[in-house]
């Protein structure tokens, strides 16, 4: 990634189509409030697997628009978004404005490097593992296990190869055609990936699985 990094610049349209895919028709930017609303239902379900105080420091990794970290803000003493993206940290920031512990940092692809070590009660990742291979994963879990604190939780998401078993969904199709015409177009590409090699490459970095929810979703916790 870096200097090549597709997720580095968006126009406005083409951000919130790979925030949102296809889910809020074709001019998301015009239901801003039902995108907000949305993003808060999955904030409150995030919250719930991160077992964290008022006095917390944590990690939103991909942040995107901040409409996650918005409303978990509220609940914790700080929060961290990070990003590749300076499209999308740019907009974070505006839509965080009135929020004053909410801070931003511009990243390149697995440098926590601006992060005390072992300062993070808990950290989330939404929608963003979905996008990564495992070398990315376990880069970015390795620089986590460095980050969060021990006992700390860490949340994730990812696309379920193993489901490609039962049903090779319209949502591969269409991501596959999107390759056939543009292979070298990783832009917001989805990866599918094992939940055992996801699994296995936590474990190794320092990780202990506490929920798995379909293979699809992880709340893990730094071994102590
Ligand atoms: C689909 S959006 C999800 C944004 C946000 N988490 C949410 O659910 O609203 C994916 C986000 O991950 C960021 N991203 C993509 N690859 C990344 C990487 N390797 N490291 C950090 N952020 C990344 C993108 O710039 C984008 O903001």
């Amino acid at each position: 990634m870096n200097s090549t990094n597709p997720w580095s610049r968006h126009s406005p349209d083409l951000m919130f189509k790979h925030l949102l895919g296809f889910d809020f028709g074709s001019n998301p930017e015009l239901q801003l409030n039902e995108i907000r609303a949305h993003k808060a239902g999955i904030a409150q379900m995030i919250l719930s697997k991160l077992a964290v105080s008022k006095a917390d420091t944590i990690l939103d990794l991909g942040s995107g628009c901040g409409f996650i970290a918005n409303p978990i803000s509220q609940s914790v003493e700080n929060v961290i978004c990070c990003d590749i993206s300076i499209s999308f940290i740019e907009f974070a920031k505006k839509e965080c404005s009135h929020k004053n512990n909410i801070t931003f940092q511009l990243i390149k692809d697995f440098d926590l490097g601006g992060i005390l070590d072992s300062s993070l009660a808990a950290a989330y990742s939404y929608n963003v593992f979905i996008h990564l291979n495992l070398f990315q994963m376990y880069w970015y879990l390795q620089a986590l296990a460095k980050k969060i604190r021990l006992g700390g939780r860490l949340v994730f998401d990812i696309t379920n190869a193993n489901n490609l078993e039962k049903n090779v969904s319209d949502f591969f199709i269409t991501f596959a055609e999107n390759f056939k015409k543009n292979p070298e177009d990783r832009d917001a590409c989805v990866c599918w990936n094992s939940p055992q090699a996801v699994i296995g490459l936590a474990k190794d970095a320092g990780f202990n699985l506490i929920e798995n929810i379909e293979d699809s979703f992880f709340v893990f916790e730094r071994k102590t």
